[in-house]
């Protein structure tokens, strides 16, 4: 018996639907039964466009390892944060978001209010043991009229949920495999950010957590 199931044997069930501010919900599990149709999809994506560790217009090496699939993809490098269509890393366009990935997104928006997404970004992070992703807002997209959906895999993470300042108090929201939070409307821009990963290995990624981050970058 998985720890897992065992601590589900005792403790009052989760809502799988949680509000967590006017216009951003935590859908839990809502990626569990296309797991394996996401992670295929990942493995194919990062094969064409491997993992990289991005440098911040500050000349930091992020420690979260990115790619990207889809018609536009997010890079940072020392004259800034922008979407590109072209992976820098190749000069080739970013690969085809797999069917699964953009029917899942266009899911979760809808069952958080957000009917018609259609993501043309979708931002892959890898979160290995101690890699935190510190405060911020996603700003770099040519509009805010569309939510932002996140989806979790593997190793369990803390999600922090600000408000529109920076020093808004933020919510720690734990995140498993299969979660899916989206924002959008009045919380389009509010901080969000990870604290760092624990250790552990997780029978679906191993020791990593794997993020996706769908947006409408234009
Ligand atoms: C992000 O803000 O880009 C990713 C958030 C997450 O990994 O949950
Ligand atoms: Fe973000």
């Amino acid at each position: 018996m998985t720890p897992d199931l065992f601590g589900d044997l005792d403790a009052p069930p989760l809502p799988a639907t949680q509000p967590l501010a006017p216009g951003a919900v935590l859908l839990r599990g809502f990626a569990r039964p296309d797991e394996r149709a996401l992670l295929a999809g990942v493995d194919e994506v990062l094969a064409r466009a491997p993992l990289r560790h991005l440098i911040t217009p500050g000349g930091f090496r992020m420690s979260v390892a990115m790619s990207n699939c889809g018609r536009l993809g997010w890079v940072s490098d020392r004259s800034g944060y922008r979407y590109d269509a072209n992976d820098p890393d190749s000069g080739r366009p970013w690969p085809a978001m797999p069917a699964v990935f953009l029917e899942l997104a266009g899911a979760a928006a809808r069952r958080s209010g957000f009917e018609g997404f259609a993501p043309d970004a979708c931002l892959i992070n890898r979160y290995e043991p101690g890699t935190r992703l510190s405060l911020h807002q996603d700003r770099d997209e040519g509009n805010y009229d569309w939510p932002i959906v996140s989806v979790s895999l593997g190793l369990p993470a803390v999600f922090l949920f600000g408000g529109p300042k920076r020093s808004d108090k933020a919510q720690r929201v734990p995140l498993a495999h299969g979660d899916v939070v989206v924002w959008g409307g009045p919380s389009r821009l509010h901080y969000h950010g990870v604290l760092p990963v624990k250790e552990g290995v997780h029978p679906s990624t191993g020791a990593c957590r794997i993020n996706l981050t769908f947006r409408r970058a234009s």
